[in-house]
């Protein structure tokens, strides 16, 4: 199934206290956005990439680009104040394709295995995103009392890549920006038009690099593929 993606890289990483942007920080000797740009540039299935990135860091990322051959990427477009605008700057470039994935370009160790999941079923049903499982027991807190225990079967953890048929996401992020509505992944923006979304069980590998422990984790999933 033919895709395009689209990767916010206009991220500042505050979490992970590196004073640079955290997609330039090295796992295994390269950076983590040539990591997850090189998934993409080795499924055959992809058929473009979109890099939403900030403008002083453009002229960095091309060199990148150019170091590594990373040549599916079709646009640079500028990033915006959230990650949401980052990805909707990305959309309002591309030309109608069948299938958009959105992946965060900090979570390197995605297969494509998942990715293959997710556009059969997006272009089957629409709109269809990766999460895992809650492991862990999960209770409401509200100012440091429990509030409730809630029903950990019904509750997964949710990642990117967030896969949709093109014209159902360009609505859904048009009319957030109309609306001013913002969500903390693309799939609230296709929930609240109404639109069912599926859920593919993905992978606890998928890490989002955001804290420096995350790194220590990077390199052992590395470690253990290359093995
Ligand atoms: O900060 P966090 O890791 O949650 O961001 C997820 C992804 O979104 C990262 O790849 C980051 O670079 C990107 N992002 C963006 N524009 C923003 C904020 C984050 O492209 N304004």
């Amino acid at each position: 199934m033919q895709y395009e993606v689209v990767l916010p890289a206009a991220g500042s990483g505050k979490r992970m206290g590196a004073g640079q942007n955290k997609l330039f920080l090295l796992l295994a000797n390269k950076p983590i956005l040539i990591h997850t740009l090189e998934v993409f540039q080795h499924d055959e299935n992809c058929s473009g990439i979109w890099l939403a990135v900030k403008p002083e860091e453009r002229e960095y990322i091309q060199h990148l680009l150019d170091k590594y051959s990373i040549t599916k990427v079709k646009g640079l477009p500028d990033g915006g104040e959230e990650r949401q605008h980052s990805v909707h700057s990305c959309i309002k470039e591309m030309e109608q394709v069948d299938i958009v994935l959105v992946h965060d370009a900090a979570r390197p160790f995605i297969t494509h295995d998942i990715i293959a999941k997710l556009t059969y079923t997006a272009k089957e049903k629409g709109a269809a995103i990766a999460g895992v499982r809650a492991k862990d027991t999960m209770k409401k807190v509200k100012d440091g009392i429990i509030i409730e225990t809630v029903d950990r079967d019904s509750l997964w953890m949710i990642q990117t890549p967030q896969a949709f048929r093109f014209d159902i996401i360009a609505e859904a992020e048009d009319v957030a920006e109309k609306v001013g509505f913002l969500g903390t992944d693309e799939a609230m923006l296709v929930e609240r038009l109404g639109h069912t979304v599926h859920i593919v069980e993905a992978s606890y590998e998928n890490l989002k690099m955001t804290t420096k422990e995350d790194l220590v984790l990077g390199e052992a999933i590395l470690r253990k593929r290359e093995s």
